[in-house]
């Protein structure tokens, strides 16, 4: 069974630790040699198509739609086409506005989430194109999606899922620079930029898997607790939601994820003293905003762990009680970066705690009912 896990205690662990390869495969062939555009043959869409899409609709299930958060930052920082995120069981029922220039994005890991497979039909039914973003390439999603962008993070068995997020996020960076290109949104020079800064990322995550054992001895000190909270704002938000539902799913701890500025709006009432805060604070943009709300949740009490770059690393050490740095990339990419810190963070508390990590109590690795 151990050598199945390739020498690791968990297929959860063992995913973790192949995200840099699942990055590099699914990079692969997908863009050219002077490292200036995205090559995406199997997008059965015209330039046609792409030049008159007027929205997006990114659907999906738990951390699949994690990563469409992602991916709607994404695409609007890079294309400027407007994207909503939809709940894949919520979709259909709201009669969502769907029209034949509308760009439907069905994401999932197995392709046979019964919901996202009823929301790409519906989006079907109302003349748009699907493009589903998988790992299966068989799969039923797969079949009936107009374009399927695989991911190749290989099979994932761990019922959280960590490696085919990240991967998701890879898919959504090369889509979003694949629309720039031909939407002319963005400069050769932009792009290349971008990708020479996604090539970096396999060799960034290395790095953060070698500091395992900090975020051990942090998940050990957070699994005593029995709320905690994640705060970040813009990408940091979208990564915040992913790491609270890693750490409900497999340690059984409440937690959630809150944009920073909105914490003042109701849920600053729930910070006590001792309390653990989890902040994204890799942003630059907004890093000044939130630290005044990580200075917020201090003065409550709250026992602040920091995820940020070396260079904030002093600046956030006189606000926070811990930082945990993560390499230097672009605003755009950190998301596949600091996750990767968070997943590492759920699987030392579930562990911790003594819980079955690779298979979560009433949780199946694909849910197949309504
Ligand atoms: C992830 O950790 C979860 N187990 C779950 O949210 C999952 O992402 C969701 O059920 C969607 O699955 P899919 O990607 O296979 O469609």
């Amino acid at each position: 069974v151990t050598a199945e896990k390739g020498g690791y205690e968990h297929f959860m662990l063992k995913e973790i630790h192949e995200q840099p390869k699942a990055y590099r495969d699914t990079m692969r062939g997908r863009m050219n040699a002077e490292g200036n555009k995205v090559i995406l043959p199997e997008l059965n869409l015209t330039e046609e198509q792409i030049k008159n899409i007027r929205n997006i609709q990114i659907v999906a299930c738990g951390t699949a739609y994690n990563a469409g958060l992602v991916g709607r930052n994404l695409i609007e920082s890079l294309v400027r086409i407007p994207v909503e995120n939809d709940i894949a069981s919520e979709y259909r029922y709201r009669a969502p506005i769907v029209t034949p220039e509308t760009l439907v994005i069905v994401v999932s890991q197995s392709g046979e989430t019964a919901d996202t497979l009823a929301a790409l039909r519906e989006g079907q039914a109302n003349g748009a194109h699907v493009l589903a973003i998988t790992n299966v390439v068989g799969s039923s999603i797969a079949r009936e999606a107009n374009s399927v962008l695989v991911t190749l993070a290989g099979p994932e068995i761990a019922v959280a899922s960590t490696k085919a997020y990240t991967s998701q996020l890879i898919a959504f960076t090369l889509l979003g620079l694949y629309l720039a290109e031909v939407r002319s949104t963005q400069s050769e020079p932009e792009v290349a930029k971008i990708l020479a800064a996604m090539q970096s990322l396999p060799e960034q995550v290395e790095v953060i898997l070698a500091q395992k054992d900090v975020l051990k001895a942090y998940a050990e000190q957070i699994a005593v607790h029995k709320h905690l909270f994640f705060i970040g704002r813009g990408v940091d938000y979208a990564v915040a939601q992913e790491g609270s539902l890693k750490l409900k799913e497999i340690s059984y701890i409440h937690s959630e994820a809150y944009a920073a500025g909105e914490l003042k709006h109701g849920t600053l009432a729930l910070i006590e003293e001792g309390v653990p805060v989890i902040a994204l604070a890799t942003q630059e943009s907004v890093l000044e905003k939130t630290v005044s709300n990580i200075k917020e949740v201090k003065a409550r009490g709250a026992h602040v762990l920091a995820v940020t770059h070396e260079e904030h690393k002093d600046d956030l050490l006189r606000s926070v009680d811990q930082v945990f740095v993560i390499p230097q990339t672009l605003p755009l990419l950190t998301a596949a970066l600091s996750v990767v810190s968070l997943q590492l963070l759920a699987y030392y508390a579930s562990l911790a705690l003594g819980h079955d990590v690779d298979k979560p109590r009433n949780l199946a690795k694909s849910v197949t009912v309504e």
